[in-house]
């Protein structure tokens, strides 16, 4: 039974904040942001959103574009790093917002919880969904899987230029019209770590940003390690001399926390898997250079960032092999497409590597790319930490949904904030009334808690025609 995403829609915020005008006011060079980071615009929340009305505007569209009613949706699934509730399920507010657009109780019969492992869990939710419907648990009725979340750091902080904020919502079926997953390969790792994580109470979180790269780059390179053992020993790829399993992957899709990540995760995934082959010494031909050895290779990621002259080297290295023309051409042709909504929107946590997909589908569409029968891989990674690499495969239906896709006409007019409004909106100085954009054609927030204690905590959506 082939199962995986039948169609999947977006929403983003509508307020942004510029490269350029952040870069003046951080005093940073801009090139640094637009080059070195990879970002453009920084999509924002407005004061009368949060991450639920922005899962539920995805949702709506998702069903409104696909005819769909809330009985043919046997379970919704929400995941999130931007929960409202200790308890309460985003996904409970999601259907309370639905239902003011399909009658209450019209999604009584469905079933879904919110999930939680920083950007990872929605590769988690889908995976599980999947098997739901590949169980025949489903009783003929489809899944849909959330993606939604704000990515927000401190004032002043290294991450505050890889902010962002949006949602993905994606149609689960049998016999998908996109892409449908390849089965028993799905490969994941999990350690304790401390990468990036955010103490309850807190609204941003503690990052130690080089380990969090460090750390990205070693969890998705062990699950392709176990992905690939596996893809071999189904016969699901079979490798011939010479090859490399990533010459078996039409296109990549990674988790993108910022556009740069993206290319870096490619490059460091093709240095481990082709360093062995025949074609490496045509590349160290190229780079004119060795590939450099950390003093301690089986340290920790501790030791390998402190080892400096290592550390400089390697920079040096890989910085060389992005610039080879077979790094190039793989970028290229197997990733390039994906990155184009990172450096529009920003890091969107859980929805950062579907957007990505999104963003690849239509960009390789537009390039004139048959994407018929191709095969996606897929390196999840969520702080904390763990990794989840899977594939699929896209399939014949795919063209009269693709051809569809516009992200800037999907994303609409934005409007752009000055320095002092996006801190304002940081620092929480406007309340819910004081929005930028009141909102038209989709569910807004309208008020936080009751006027008693036992209302605390209440939230209240309405939509916008
Ligand atoms: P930073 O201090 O800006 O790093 O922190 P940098 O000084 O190394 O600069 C970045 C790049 O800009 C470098 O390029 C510089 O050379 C370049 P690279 O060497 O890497 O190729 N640069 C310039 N380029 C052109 N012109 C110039 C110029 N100047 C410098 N003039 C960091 C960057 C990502 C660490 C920071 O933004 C951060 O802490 N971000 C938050 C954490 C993060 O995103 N980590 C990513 C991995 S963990 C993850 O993805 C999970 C996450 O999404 C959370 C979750 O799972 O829920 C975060």
């Amino acid at each position: 039974m082939q199962v995986g995403i039948d169609d999947l829609a977006i929403y983003v915020p509508k307020l942004y904040i510029d490269y350029k005008d952040f870069a003046q006011a951080r005093g940073i060079n801009p090139q640094k942001l637009e080059y070195g980071i990879g970002i453009k615009k920084m999509a924002l929340v407005d004061t009368n959103q949060d991450s639920a009305c922005m899962a539920a505007n995805a949702c709506l569209k998702l069903m409104q574009k696909n005819d769909l009613q809330p009985q043919n949706i046997g379970r919704m699934y929400v995941a999130t790093e931007s929960a409202l509730d200790e308890s309460k399920a985003m996904n409970s507010f999601v259907i309370g917002m639905l239902e003011e657009v399909y009658g209450e109780g019209s999604f009584e019969h469905a079933g879904g919880i919110e999930c939680k492992f920083a950007c990872v869990s929605g590769s988690y939710a889908l995976y599980d969904n999947t098997n739901w419907i590949r169980a025949e648990e489903n009783n003929n009725k489809a899944a849909v899987v959330i993606v939604s979340d704000i990515a927000k750091y401190d004032i002043g902080s290294a991450g505050e230029y890889t902010q962002g904020a949006g949602a993905v919502a994606m149609l689960i079926t049998e016999n998908p019209r996109l892409l449908a997953f390849d089965s028993k390969i799905a490969s994941t790792i999990i350690k304790n770590e401390y990468d990036f994580y955010r103490p309850f109470g807190k609204e941003t979180p503690l990052v130690n940003g080089n380990y969090s790269n460090l750390l990205y780059l070693i969890q998705v390179k062990k699950a392709f390690d176990s992905y690939k053992e596996k893809a071999i020993r189904t016969g699901l790829i079979r490798l011939r001399n010479g090859e490399s399993i990533t010459d078996h992957i039409d296109l990549f899709s990674v988790h993108l926390p910022y556009r740069k990540m993206g290319e870096k995760a490619l490059a460091y995934l093709l240095r481990h898997e082709w360093r062995h082959l025949p074609r490496w010494q045509h590349i160290i031909k190229e780079i004119g250079m060795i590939e450099p050895v950390p003093k301690d290779p089986r340290g920790t990621i501790e030791s390998i960032l402190a080892d400096k002259e290592f550390m400089e080297s390697d920079e040096k290295f890989r910085r060389a092999f992005m610039q080879t023309s077979s790094y190039n051409e793989v970028f290229e042709q197997k990733m390039a497409s994906s990155l184009e909504a990172s450096s529009l929107i920003g890091n969107l946590y859980t929805a950062s590597m579907y957007m990505g997909l999104r963003s690849l589908l239509e960009f390789e569409y537009k390039k004139g790319v048959e994407l018929e029968s191709k095969r996606i891989g897929f390196g999840s990674y969520g702080s904390g930490s763990s990794a989840m690499v899977f594939s699929g495969v896209i399939q014949p239906e795919y063209r009269g949904l693709v051809k569809n896709m516009n992200l800037e006409e999907e994303i609409g007019m934005r409007t752009k904030l000055s320095i002092e409004e996006y801190e304002e909106v940081h620092k929480n100085e406007r309340n819910l009334n004081d929005c930028h954009l009141r909102g038209h054609k989709e569910f807004v927030l309208v008020k936080i808690g009751g006027s008693t204690a036992d209302k605390a905590g209440f939230r209240e959506y309405n939509y916008l025609n």
